[in-house]
């Protein structure tokens, strides 16, 4: 349940659904459904803040200074002699300040609270026992009604260094007050006990922004999550180069715990891939968004459809966010009053916010009827969603792309189903592969009898030996791989 002041990411109540979505008897019916189905269902656990209406924030701020109810969370008095000055000068993931001051009950200023995001999600205090024991808590909870796994949102930012030094320039490995602390991981070992208390498996998936691939690795190793998700690649641009060191470092790090590799083109908080590889910077930041960066999408497409064999292919988890399968671009003309997000808000309306790859799936070409997005009712009417989908859309509907063997959601369906039957991307080892005469802008690597290639240069590449073309992101005339275009091939006969 939550006020919905970021999109859900500020819970007021761990164990209810918001009654916009439905009830618990529903979201049960929806899991048990789901499992009949061969599906698993994860849900987002969000364990460093909580909503500013859940009911430990309301007792706290009608609570004293110094009160229990206020230990659970990060009050604090303001510097100065009035207490006016912020407590620390961290800045928010939202940019802004971290801290807001709260009023006392006779109505003068009182303490401030900290909030790494809004001040509508106030950080909880994870040195406190109540905190540790509730979040098992609804880790047994949501575990006990089937679901299989949990993501952790924020998974880096739990533990705060209690004396609440100022962020230094460059700090040591978990020397940041905020991020990446050390005690972390006895966080996560705790919840990996729950999880391994049941009988079906039940995943730990970290949501983990980290520039360190090894300090990332540690919160993977056996003890701890199962996986999280690798943004490091997401972030590179397109370039054979920046994405090969992703790999590499990715390998690498994960080898030495011993935990699956994920690939991540997108999720709910960053630009499509379409949009972001026809720019002419593509690689991904949040602090770079900006209203009116000009993009090819023609090029964005043919990059993001290469982009998903290349990723399809690698070994570990690939995690598919909703609409890339249909190659939906970033909505970047949302009408500024249908703008949600308050990342948007925040930056004073600079950054156009995340709600651009939000926006809603068109199940159908026919735009009159809200691409089909809700059922229309008895009399027609059909409801609006929450965000509004852009009238030229009906090209990305999942029925027209049903319809064309040359759509996105063609080659993703295709992709996965072979990457499911092919025993060398299921099992086989990695091992980059040597093309001469290709200047380092064609990846190419091996996975048992099967290889991968793609081309970031700008000349048409000769394909290597090989006794089929398993799959191909594009057209391949002449036997030539063309610029940013994917290709799979069984390289041996009789496998
Ligand atoms: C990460 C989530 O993915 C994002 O959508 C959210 O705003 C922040 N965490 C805060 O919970």
């Amino acid at each position: 349940m939550s006020p919905l002041a970021d999109g859900g990411y500020d819970v007021a109540d761990y164990r209810a659904i918001d009654p916009t979505f439905g009830t618990i008897e529903e979201a049960e019916a929806l899991i048990a459904e789901a499992a009949a189905l061969g599906i698993r269902t994860i849900v987002d656990v969000v364990p460093n803040h909580i909503s500013d209406q859940h009911e430990w924030f309301q007792a706290a701020l009608a609570a004293e200074p110094g009160s229990p109810e206020r230990e659970r969370f990060w009050f604090h008095p303001g510097k100065g002699e009035d207490g006016s000055q912020i407590p620390t000068h961290w800045v928010s993931s939202f940019q802004g300040s971290t801290w807001t001051r709260t009023t006392n009950a006779d109505g003068t200023p009182g303490e401030w609270y900290l909030h790494l995001f809004t001040p509508e999600q106030p950080d909880v205090n994870w040195n406190h026992p109540d905190v540790r024991r509730e979040h098992e808590d609804v880790l047994r909870f949501w575990f006990d009604r089937g679901v299989s796994g949990i993501r952790i949102d924020s998974a880096a930012l739990l533990i705060k260094d209690p004396a609440l030094p100022e962020v230094p320039a460059d700090p040591a490995p978990g020397g940041h007050p905020f991020t990446d602390r050390d005690e972390l991981h006895d966080v996560y070992r705790g919840w990996r006990a729950v999880a391994d208390s049941y009988e079906d498996p039940r995943v730990l998936v970290g949501e983990i922004w980290l520039p360190d691939a090894r300090r990332f690795a540690d919160y993977l190793r056996p003890d701890e999550m199962h996986t999280a998700f690798n943004f490091d690649f997401m972030a590179r641009p397109w370039d054979a180069k920046a994405l090969r060191e992703s790999i590499d470092t990715t390998l690498e790090a994960h080898a030495l715990v011993g935990a699956p590799a994920t690939w991540v083109l997108s999720n709910h908080d960053v630009t499509r891939p379409v949009t972001r590889y026809g720019r002419e910077d593509s690689s991904f930041a949040f602090e770079a968004k900006r209203f009116g960066t000009p993009t090819d999408l023609e090029l964005g497409t043919r990059r993001a459809r290469a982009a998903a064999l290349l990723t399809a292919a690698l070994p570990g988890c690939l995690y598919l966010y909703q609409g890339d399968e249909l190659g939906l671009p970033e909505d970047e003309d949302l009408p500024r009053d249908a703008i949600q997000d308050p990342m948007h808000f925040r930056s004073g309306g600079v950054d156009p916010g995340r709600d651009g790859c939000r926006v809603p799936l068109p199940w159908t070409a026919d735009a009159a009827r809200g691409h089909g997005f809700s059922t229309p009712a008895a009399d027609g009417t059909t409801a609006e969603p929450w965000l509004p989908l852009p009238t030229w859309w009906g090209r990305y509907a999942v029925d027209a792309e049903e319809a064309d063997p040359t759509s996105m959601l063609a080659l993703y369906r295709t992709t996965l189903a072979a990457r499911r039957a092919e025993a060398g991307l299921r099992e086989g080892g990695f091992a980059w592969l040597d093309l001469p005469g290709t200047d380092g802008d064609v990846l190419a690597f091996a996975r048992g009898d099967v290889a991968c290639l793609v081309n970031f240069g700008v000349d048409p590449a000769p394909l290597p030996p090989h006794t089929a073309v398993l799959l191909a992101s594009g057209d391949l005339p002449g036997d030539t791989l063309p610029t940013d275009t994917a290709v799979w091939i069984r390289t041996r006969s009789g496998a």
